[in-house]
């Protein structure tokens, strides 16, 4: 069977949305809604595996949602909703529990870096994440998924599961009359420059929203004057810009803000540098610090408009949750018969 094709993807409500998360995965979700149907959650249920405190984790929530709706994702045409308010991701994600192995799950690189040395002490969601991860996507049978270099591996786990259930359970699968591949083998869509954002203040580290010093990220609520002053103070070397790519190889912290200037811009780093090349770093921030001005600018602003707005933001997220119900609904349905539960 062709799998109607979907896009479903997840974004973690923890901490402030920085220009990585904007530049790496939220521009994509915007470009993706004049080809796809799309899908996008904001995963409180994932957040969750590290201590959330309640009351930052409601702002948040809503933060990530309105940053969804600022940056031009429509709420009518897609679907915008949290985790939390269909409760077919945390029921599929049981019965994927009992499809992954546990040898598997042992290979994640994600829950090794994230669990560190304490690992007797991280909690079992921390653990059974990617299975999760892997029933957002296939309870809507989704085909295509924006994510992050970093995610590749829990993608790669989810069509484990989905080629698992569909050979485990091909019996059941065609007596109830599904077609044999059930569940769709998801593909990762990794597209565009400047998809890792590193830090202002060391061009080898990501920009994290874990990272003490608030000057190694832009936030996306960041006022001009605030953006203005990260950007002159980030790292630097004291070479002028090359004129050439080859040039930022070695130069990190160089290549990142040719980086953000080119995604911020939509074009690409060579023609950053034909622009650029030979200039000094004190002017091309000067115009990094224009460019990031107009173009976050206007988002931040939305969205701090748009989340003292609950109501409204609310009303986005549970009419989102009821037209994913729709969708969730009828696969576990399915996954029920072809499990074997008795259901009315
Ligand atoms: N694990 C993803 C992250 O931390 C978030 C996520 C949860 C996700 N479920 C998803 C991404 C499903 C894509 C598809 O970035």
């Amino acid at each position: 069977m062709a799998f109607k094709e979907r896009v479903f993807s997840g974004v973690q409500p923890t901490g402030n949305l920085h220009l990585g998360n904007y530049l790496g995965a939220i521009t994509k979700f915007v470009a993706l809604q004049d080809t796809y149907d799309c899908i996008y959650c904001v995963v409180d249920l994932h957040a969750i595996t590290v201590w959330q405190d309640p009351v930052e984790l409601k702002r948040t929530i809503r933060e990530v949602t309105a940053a969804f709706i600022a940056s031009g994702i429509d709420p009518k045409k897609q679907i915008i909703f949290n985790q939390s308010q269909v409760a077919e991701h945390a029921e599929l994600a049981w019965i994927f529990n009992c499809v992954a192995r546990l040898g598997w799950l042992n290979r994640m690189t994600q829950f090794k870096e994230k669990a560190g040395k304490d690992r007797e002490n991280a909690s079992v969601g921390l653990y059974a994440y990617p299975n999760l991860m892997a029933a957002d996507i296939l309870v809507y049978r989704a085909t295509h998924v924006p994510v992050g270099e970093d995610q590749k591996q829990h993608l790669e786990l989810a069509r484990d599961i989905s080629q698992k259930f569909n050979f485990d359970f091909a019996k059941s699968i065609a007596s109830h009359g599904f077609d044999e591949a059930f569940f769709p083998q998801p593909e990762p869509l990794i597209q565009g420059p400047a998809t890792r954002v590193m830090s202002l203040r060391d061009g080898s580290k990501k920009m994290s929203k874990s990272e003490p010093s608030d000057y190694s990220r832009i936030n996306l609520t960041d006022d001009a004057d605030t953006i203005a002053q990260k950007v002159r103070k980030a790292k630097t070397d004291p070479e002028a810009l090359p004129s050439e790519e080859e040039g930022l190889k070695p130069r990190p912290e160089a290549d990142n803000l040719v980086g953000i200037y080119a995604a911020l811009n939509g074009t690409t780093k060579a023609d950053v540098l034909r622009e650029f090349g030979g200039a000094q770093f004190s002017s091309f921030k000067m115009a990094l610090v224009d460019l990031s001005v107009a173009k976050l600018g206007p988002i931040g602003a939305e969205m701090k408009k748009l989340v003292q707005d609950h109501d409204y933001i609310d009303s986005i997220l549970a009419d989102g949750s009821k037209r994913a119900s729709v969708i969730a609904g009828e696969t576990m349905k399915a996954v029920k018969d072809i499990v074997g539960f008795v259901r009315s």
